[in-house]
């Protein structure tokens, strides 16, 4: 057989980009029809596509945003958009859409406070050392916004990433609403990571308070270390049944929330009797589940990798129902804190409480098999 590569058909790089990002639009937004999304889809991009010969679309970006009279705008630091990242898979380390400027913006005490306020929650900001957490805090400027403003419009290139310190903003995808944020969140953040158009439109609902950042200082501060994150966890979160419930994008949220802990063999996760303070997911290797039995314990069940325990007592809220432990080598387990987990998983409570059946049904085994001893 020949192993000619010169016959090989080149597959060119703009087909590569164009086919790649229309992939990622689609697989965020999960249309129910892919042909009627690939029509729309590919008409949008010809209708915006820009002047031949023009390579520089950064001219227009802001008016994405409405902004007030007197409001702080970014320096014009964006560099030409779109280049072509897309590869076989888009690596961020490759993508040096660096040119070294890093905005920064002098705030009052005041507003500095209320800005630490509304960033304490931000997951993406998570894994952040000090003087990164610093920088972001320094780089970001605040934005007024009046009811019926468009913050940002579905297609257009990324200008700015948004965390919300006030306001009501309604999320729409090809003009179907999907959702709602009300006075916390943040958005906009997937154009600048991914290098794509956006992939939805946010309009204020209500008078609003932002803090942007400019898009060279997310991708030099957070791209890495973001992309990383939840591209780790892609496939963690994609074999768990209980989430195949959560849209692509709240998966992705939920990523930017795990922190990884790993134990050894023998080592205990959780100690029954204890109050609850998250719930973990199987990475790698085996945990023993167990309960108090007179003085010792007895072991119910033993969990491998993509399934989870610790949430019982988060459903509940009742204090931890049995104790778990690291069998058989190191485990690696993805922690989710409390307050993640009722931002994002809360709507899934009736899916879980479906679990305590199972418990008390392995609970009784366990006091049937004891009896019988
Ligand atoms: P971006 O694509 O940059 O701009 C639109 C933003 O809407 C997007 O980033 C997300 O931050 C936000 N958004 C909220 N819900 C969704 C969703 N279901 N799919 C995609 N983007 C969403």
């Amino acid at each position: 057989m020949s192993t000619d590569s010169s016959r090989r058909i080149q597959v060119p790089d703009e087909l590569k980009e164009v086919l790649l990002q229309f992939s990622i639009s689609y697989l965020v937004e999960q249309p129910p029809d892919l042909i009627d999304f690939a029509a729309d889809y590919f008409n949008k991009l010809q209708a915006n596509r820009p002047a031949t010969g023009s390579t520089d679309n950064t001219a227009d970006d802001n008016q994405s945003v409405n902004s007030q009279e007197g409001d702080a705008e970014p320096p014009a630091v964006q560099s030409t958009r779109r280049k072509s990242v897309f590869a076989e898979a888009y690596d961020p380390e490759a993508d040096d859409d660096d040119d070294g400027a890093t905005a920064v913006f002098p705030k009052t005490d005041e507003q500095r406070a209320r800005l630490i306020e509304s960033v304490k929650n931000v997951l993406l900001f998570r894994s952040l050392e000090k003087e990164q957490m610093n920088q972001v805090l320094d780089a970001m400027f605040e934005r007024k916004v009046q009811p019926g403003d468009f913050i940002i419009r579905q297609g257009d290139d990324g200008d700015n990433f948004y965390v919300i310190e006030s306001g009501i903003y309604k999320v729409y995808i090809n003009d179907k609403h999907i959702s709602t944020y009300t006075h916390t969140g943040l958005f906009g953040e997937l154009a600048l990571l991914y290098n794509m158009p956006r992939a939805a439109t946010v309009q204020a609902e209500t008078v609003g308070l932002l803090w942007a950042m400019d898009r060279q200082t997310f991708r030099r501060i957070l791209l890495k270390s973001a992309f990383k994150k939840r591209k780790m966890y892609e496939e963690l979160l994609n074999s768990v049944p209980m989430l195949k419930a959560l849209q692509n994008y709240e998966r992705m949220n939920l990523a930017d929330a795990l922190v990884t802990k790993t134990y050894e063999d023998g080592e205990r996760i959780i100690k029954q009797g204890d109050a609850a303070d998250g719930m973990y997911f199987i990475e790698e290797g085996t945990v023993s589940v167990r309960m108090d039995q007179d003085d010792s314990e007895i072991e119910i069940s033993q969990l491998g990798k993509g399934q989870y325990f610790g949430e019982l007592a988060l459903v509940t809220h009742r204090p931890r129902a049995a104790s778990v432990y690291a069998t058989g080598g190191t485990v690696k387990l993805a922690f989710l804190d409390t307050d993640a987990f009722e931002r994002i998983l809360g709507f899934l409570t009736d899916v879980l409480k479906r679990n305590i059946l199972m418990y008390e049904q392995m609970f009784t085994e366990m006091a049937r098999r004891n009896t019988n001893l």
